[in-house]
């Protein structure tokens, strides 16, 4: 199939861009670089032996959208594109909406106006807000609680209002849980800007020495060692995810949700230990206070897309560190 991947440079994007290209589809990326490098286009193409082409634009261009699916004679888009930090979103939170709503309007509107009517989103765990009940199936009621959060809820019920509108549609929202690691190679991999707001970066960093200790945020939380538990997932086996979901969407029309995760909750200190594990580094932490807005634990009840795409994450914890690291350490 041809692909357009909007975010295909980024983080997420860039891992499935290779699993997608070496499954044998022509991928197209798609991108504003607005949090990504110019070079990782180039390293895709080289990684998967073949070059992929680029196309450096904002999604809001709907134009350009329009364009790229004609030209490259699109059949389905991933939709990646989008900002995703948390606190940033509490800040400026019209810019959360100008870019993670209207980018998905025009993007539709593009693919409307070529008629390809097949989409894949990047959704998030985020969606289910402070969990009910352990582990999370899609049935748990959505309640979003920040700016982002809300972005991602609002494009899922639009994607459905879109998908009632028109049978042809096919579309699928994936709901992330917390995408960690790299490619085995360390040539792609997640390059936050300034200090890492997420777990896995901060850690990588403070192994390699570029920060001095990780703070634990809560050691009180009514969990075994007491630190937040959350549901890491290898981000090649969140790119093959995206692989089976783009093969499922090829007999299935209307609107879907999944969860892609692993089912497996590792706490905060369990992390600290099979990085220090690893990367044979010690990584010096300290206890701080909770972080806002954080819950005790998540994680995923991954059972309906083993069912229906007949995927499940098959990576370690220590295949998401090792890989963690040896990106680190390409970098730096
Ligand atoms: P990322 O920032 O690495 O990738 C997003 C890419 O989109 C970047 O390359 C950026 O330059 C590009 N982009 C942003 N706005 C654009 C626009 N208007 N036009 C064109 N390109 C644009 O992030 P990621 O971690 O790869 O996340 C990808 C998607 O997955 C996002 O939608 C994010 O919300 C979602 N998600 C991520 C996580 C996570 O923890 N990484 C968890 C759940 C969901
Ligand atoms: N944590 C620390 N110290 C740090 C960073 C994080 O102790 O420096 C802890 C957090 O308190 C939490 C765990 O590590 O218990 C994971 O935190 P992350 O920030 O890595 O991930 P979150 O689960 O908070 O959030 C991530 C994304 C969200 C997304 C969510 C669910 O950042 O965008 O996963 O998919 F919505």
């Amino acid at each position: 199939m041809n692909i357009l991947l909007t975010g295909g440079a980024g983080y997420i994007g860039s891992h499935t861009a290779l699993v997608l290209a070496q499954a044998g589809h022509n991928v197209v990326l798609f991108d504003n670089l607005s949090n990504s490098d110019a070079a990782v286009p180039e390293k895709i193409s080289s990684m998967a032996g073949k070059k992929l082409p680029f196309v450096q634009a904002d999604v809001r261009a709907t134009d350009l959208v329009e364009k790229a699916l004609r030209e490259h004679r699109i059949d389905a888009v991933v939709h990646f594109a989008g900002f995703k930090a948390v606190g940033e979103s509490v800040a400026v939170p019209i810019e959360y909406y100008a870019n993670n709503i209207h980018g998905t309007v025009s993007l539709l509107q593009a693919m409307q106006r070529v008629s390809v009517k097949t989409l894949l989103f990047s959704s998030s765990a985020t969606v289910y807000g402070l969990p009910q009940y352990l582990p999370i199936d899609e049935a748990h009621p959505t309640h979003a609680i920040n700016p982002y959060g809300r972005t991602k809820l609002h494009v899922e019920e639009m994607l459905g209002d879109v998908a009632r509108s028109d049978a042809a549609w096919r579309i699928m929202c994936l709901r992330y849980f917390n995408p960690v690691g790299a490619h085995e190679s360390g040539m792609i991999g997640e390059r936050p800007n300034g200090i890492p707001n997420n777990l896995m970066p901060f850690i990588a960093q403070v192994a390699s020495g570029e920060r001095e200790r990780l703070q634990v945020f809560g050691n009180d939380y009514p969990t075994a060692d007491g630190t937040g538990i959350r549901d890491y997932i290898h981000v090649m086996d969140l790119a093959e995810g995206h692989a089976a979901a783009v093969h499922y969407l090829q007999s299935h029309q209307g609107w879907d949700v999944i969860n892609l995760g692993t089912g497996q909750g590792y706490s905060v200190l369990d992390m600290v230990r099979a990085f220090e594990k690893a990367s044979g580094r010690g990584i010096p932490y300290v206890i701080a206070a909770r972080r806002p807005g954080d819950v005790p634990a998540c994680y995923a009840n991954p059972a309906k897309a083993k069912r229906l795409l007949g995927w499940q994450a098959t990576r370690s914890l220590d295949d998401m560190c090792a890989s963690t690291w040896q990106f680190q350490r390409n970098r730096v």
